[in-house]
């Protein structure tokens, strides 16, 4: 992790709260107003969010309501590519997923809405830290708990590690990786949410171990999201791939002995 944050509360009485955390993860605790790094991981009274001091942007995660809501209501259900990609199909039950690379829990959120049971994967304890307030908060949501109802959970760590070293018995069918890539050009159209996880953590320079250690733990398919028209993680040829608008999901098929 680079050393451009700290962290900061707008309220008093999130002081400990964040300058706990703070502690834990040796990284300078403030006010708000006076923090003097790039990026600052803020506890405000209604959420937990990242945000970038340069440009004044943050994010936060919302299971609830805005854009993930927006898409479990309308989100276009079995039918959607990703759907596809994890090998849902009418009249099957929902696959279990473990996504490897959980970031802000939108693509997992997305799996729970279709009915699998999702273990979410996050190595940066500050993304995590995100996606379990998030959590919390919606832990109170009637709609929130029946969508998780088959499991949603987050584990903080390191994904080659937590699946090279799972037990046989706890083996998922499906496991779902979207690594940071590097950009190939400075856009314009680089979501806001992107730049701001990419000043924090850069690139994946793993991603080849990751798949690997994938492919030898799910028992039916490894999906991995790329952009389109990018190459595929290790150049190892899916034995499937699904496009969307902007989107591709190259399917590793596990074969059986
Ligand atoms: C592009 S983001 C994923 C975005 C996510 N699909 C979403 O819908 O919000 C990639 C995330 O994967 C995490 N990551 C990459 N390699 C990992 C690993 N080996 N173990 C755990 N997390 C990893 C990064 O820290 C980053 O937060």
């Amino acid at each position: 992790m680079k050393n451009n944050l700290s962290v900061g509360y707008s309220s008093d009485e999130l002081s400990a709260e964040a300058c706990s955390f703070a502690e834990r993860h040796n990284l300078a605790c403030t006010g708000t107003d006076s923090a003097s790094s790039e990026l600052l991981l803020n506890f405000t009274p209604d959420y937990i969010e990242l945000r970038d001091l340069s440009t004044n942007t943050s994010i936060h995660v919302d299971f609830i309501s805005g854009a993930l809501e927006h898409r479990r209501k309308y989100g276009g259900g079995r039918g959607q590519t990703i759907a596809r990609a994890i090998g849902l199909k009418q009249g099957t039950t929902p696959p279990s997923v473990i996504d490897a690379t959980a970031g802000l829990g939108k693509d997992a959120f997305v799996f729970a809405c279709l009915g699998c049971s999702v273990t979410l994967l996050e190595r940066s304890p500050i993304i995590g830290r995100l996606v379990e307030d998030a959590i919390s908060r919606a832990s109170h949501d009637e709609h929130f708990n029946q969508f998780i109802e088959h499991g949603f959970s987050l584990i903080q760590g390191n994904a080659i590690d937590y699946l090279t070293q799972l037990d046989e018995t706890r083996r998922p069918e499906v496991i779902y990786l979207d690594p940071m890539y590097p950009e190939r050009k400075k856009s314009a159209s680089v979501k806001k949410n992107m730049q701001i996880l990419q000043k924090l953590l850069g690139h994946d320079e793993d991603t080849d171990q990751l798949l690997d250690a994938a492919l030898g733990c799910a028992t039916k398919r490894v999906v991995v999201k790329r952009p389109k028209g990018a190459e595929s993680l290790s150049e190892k040829k899916p034995s499937i791939s699904y496009e969307s608008k902007k989107t591709r999901y190259d399917t590793y098929i596990i074969q059986h002995a």
